[in-house]
């Protein structure tokens, strides 16, 4: 399949699982994978480092249009920023918590969006495609993407997920603070001005409440019409 893969869409709610799906999808489809929201996530961690406030939408912006970012090959779900290695470091509670509104900015986005589209250009000509993962990849990055999947999720599986996974790792969690972060997290991304969280017209819609990681990769293969998804493990 290598090589056919073109540029695949997913977008959704927050913890609705698209970051497994897709990591697993270009893994079967042997090619690069992108966490749209990890570069959010590390303009945040800059503006955190350096004492900007989050509603200074112009040093926002300014930091967003002086960093590079590329997905990382070292540290899975990773990112290098201006050269430096990033991970954990982008999924901390206080990124958690601020990120959505560094997302809201206008000069931000439109910055993530031009790095986005060029690491998508050079994939597809290196790799022949790419699975990005994001809440505007559909109906915003790549308005022609191949194929387009829309991701939700009920919150408390949501929350619930997110809880698994925080204590499997040894970190502290609370249910309930879990919930309510990504709940308002899906308000401030659903309700924002510029390019909110939305089903592109022509995504597939799949609701991953009761389904495993596998079996949403095995539907979206299906709809692809891969050699791969008829030959799954
Ligand atoms: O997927 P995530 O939780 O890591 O995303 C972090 C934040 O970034 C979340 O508030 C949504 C936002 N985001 C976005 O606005 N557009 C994207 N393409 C990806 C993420």
């Amino acid at each position: 399949m290598s090589g056919k893969a073109g540029a695949i869409a997913i977008d959704g709610q927050a913890a609705a699982g698209k970051t497994a799906v897709g990591r697993e999808l270009a893994l079967r489809l042997g090619c690069p994978f992108l966490d749209t929201g990890i570069m959010y996530r590390a303009v945040t961690w800059l503006a955190i480092k350096e004492g900007v406030a989050m509603e200074d939408e112009r040093r926002l912006s300014q930091l967003a249009s002086s960093s590079t970012m590329q997905p990382s090959d070292q540290e899975a779900n990773g990112l290098v920023l201006n050269g430096i290695t990033l991970g954990t470091e982008l999924r901390t509670a206080e990124v958690d918590q601020h990120v959505s509104l560094v997302a809201r900015v206008s000069g931000v986005r439109q910055e993530m969006v031009r790095q986005q589209r060029d690491i998508s250009a050079r994939a597809r000509q290196e790799s022949g495609g790419i699975v990005m993962v994001g809440r505007d990849i559909g109906t915003v990055v790549l308005p022609d993407a191949d194929l387009k999947v829309f991701m939700v999720a009920s919150p408390q599986v949501r929350a619930q997920r997110r809880y698994d996974e925080l204590v499997s790792q040894g970190h502290p969690a609370d249910y309930r603070q879990i919930l309510d972060n990504a709940m308002s997290r899906d308000r401030i991304d659903s309700q924002r001005a510029d390019s909110p969280l939305a089903q592109a017209a022509d995504a597939l819609l799949v609701d991953t409440s009761d389904l495993t990681i596998d079996q949403v990769v095995e539907k979206i293969l299906e709809r692809l019409g891969s050699p791969v998804g008829r030959t799954v493990r």
